[in-house]
């Protein structure tokens, strides 16, 4: 096992111990993705690398890729096609260039990453970066060897999903920007929706032991994070095992429980979550647990539940609007967003209106909306209700012109309330600064830069389409 980059030189020309070679990392798709992003440059950082977000200068590019609709990983190969010629000119310096992709397009189509981009020195999945410092040194070794130097020689395929799950052997996590910080405490998904890769890309489900989840969490307290949102594929079906030993498994409502008594964690937020799976502790969390957000993402797809069958969510729409009203009842300060799907196989226009009258039904804050993209492998892939690609556009308008004037008019409700705002960078404007609401939109107030990274009480005075504006609520002693 190699655990310094010494053996591996990045660039063909001697570079001592101290300098540092230039990594570049992008990021497509989920928090999933952010996560693990943080999680690769905090395995190559000690290595000798550092960031960089000039390509030109990059030592090492690594795409981390999307692969949940086509045109997530179309990006892929239009950037793949955009960095070549960095490597060549980099080649041609007598310097060179490691090329790596990651993420879910590597775990679904890894083979034919390496046979359409040659140029690609590693291929590897969700579950297997954490064997970069392997893997990057056998993709130098393999690069010595080859005669043209813009090929990778044998390059690196990885992506088998290991024995041991990769938090057993990720190194503490060091790469934390600000106060706000994912800590994944799931992954994967075996709920086989039937438009959906992830339980392929991701693997199985599984739940990270309490006590390593709150290990993570004494160690993001450390690099001073107020915000914590835990993180999951399937967030809410978390079962992890209890750090007491003859204990039961925990529920994502008492990990919550437990995640709140650190005093340093000022907001929780949970995310994504499935209607299945939420259960009366996390319900009763929302009740109980002040610093836990009043925002809930909580996809539901379509309004039609015969829909809502054919995608295989194995829940209907009463389901969810009694659990929008449990949730209701529960904080009722509580805003809503999700996902929909238009154009699923056999989607008529029934179905359309029911899906428009479940979002009027529930009135959301926010929400992504996305035209069904057949992805290869699942059972939607097939049918041969396709729905015809102008209709599913018309769809899509008419939902996000319904959910848009939604959006507007709870940004226009949250005028003249006060809320409780994480303040994370200088905004573009002179003395204002920029942060998040309770209910995620951007807020902006002029207020002194020393209160960044700090939550601060705002009282919101306007409101756009997207964003907030306030002003620091001054508190008299
Ligand atoms: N087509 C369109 N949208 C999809 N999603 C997942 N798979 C597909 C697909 N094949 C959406 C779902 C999911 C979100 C992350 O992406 O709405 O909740
Ligand atoms: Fe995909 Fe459904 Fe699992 Fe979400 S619950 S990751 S949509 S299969």
């Amino acid at each position: 096992m190699v655990t310094k980059m010494t053996t591996g030189k990045i660039t063909s020309e001697t570079t001592t111990e101290t300098e540092k070679k230039q990594l570049y990392i992008k990021t497509y798709g989920c928090q999933m993705n952010v996560y693990d992003s943080n999680r690769m440059s905090d395995i190559l950082l000690p290595l000798g690398f550092e960031m960089t977000e000039d390509l030109e200068k990059a030592d090492m590019a690594i795409y981390n890729t999307c692969h949940i609709r086509e045109k997530a990983s179309e990006k892929l190969y239009s950037d793949l096609g955009r960095v070549k010629p960095h490597k060549i000119r980099r080649v041609a310096r007598g310097e060179d260039m490691l090329i790596a992709v990651a993420g879910c397009t590597a775990q679904a189509e890894g083979a034919e990453v390496m046979r359409r981009a040659p140029y690609v020195d590693m291929v590897f999945g969700p579950q297997s970066y954490q064997e970069l410092p392997e893997m990057v040194a056998r993709a130098m070794r393999t690069k010595e060897k080859r005669d043209n130097p813009l090929l990778r020689g044998a390059g690196v395929l990885n992506v088998a999903f290991p024995e041991n799950p990769k938090f057993d052997t990720l190194p503490e996590m060091t790469n934390v920007e600000g106060a706000s910080a994912f800590l994944s405490i799931q992954e994967g998904c075996d709920k086989f929706c039937h438009f959906c890769v992830v339980p392929y890309t991701r693997g199985a489900e599984y739940s990270r032991p309490v006590k390593d989840v709150l290990k993570d969490a004494r160690r993001l307290i450390e690099l001073g994070v107020k915000e914590v949102t835990l993180l999951g594929q399937n967030v809410n079906a978390y079962h992890g095992e209890s750090p007491n030993s003859a204990g039961q498994e925990w529920s994502l409502g008492r990990l919550i429980q437990e995640i709140a008594e650190f005093d340093a964690f000022e907001i929780i937020r949970y995310i994504t979550s499935h209607p299945r799976d939420v259960s009366q502790d996390l319900i009763e969390a929302h009740r109980d647990v002040k610093k836990l957000s009043p925002y809930l993402h909580l996809p539901v797809q379509s309004g039609s539940s015969r829909i809502l069958k054919a995608m295989n969510r194995k829940h209907d729409r009463d389901f969810y609007f009694k659990l929008i009203d449990r949730f209701r009842e529960a904080r009722p300060d509580i805003a809503f967003s999700s996902d929909f799907i238009v154009g699923f196989p056999g989607e008529d226009d029934r179905d359309h209106k029911e899906t428009l009258d479940l979002i009027r039904q529930v009135n959301y804050a926010q929400a992504y909306s996305f035209k069904y993209s057949q992805r290869p492998g699942t059972p939607a892939w097939a049918s041969e209700q396709q729905v015809d690609e102008t209709l599913k556009g018309e769809r899509l308008a008419e939902l996000q012109a319904l959910l848009n004037e939604q959006q507007t008019a709870f940004n226009q409700k949250c005028v003249g309330q006060e809320m409780e705002v994480l303040f994370e960078r200088k905004a573009r404007h002179e003395g204002q600064l920029s942060g998040r609401s309770p209910y995620m939109q951007s807020v902006y107030v002029q207020a002194n830069p020393r209160l960044i990274n700090t939550v601060v009480p705002v009282r919101i005075i306007g409101c756009g389409n997207n964003s907030l504006t306030g002003e620091v609520v001054v508190l008299d002693n």
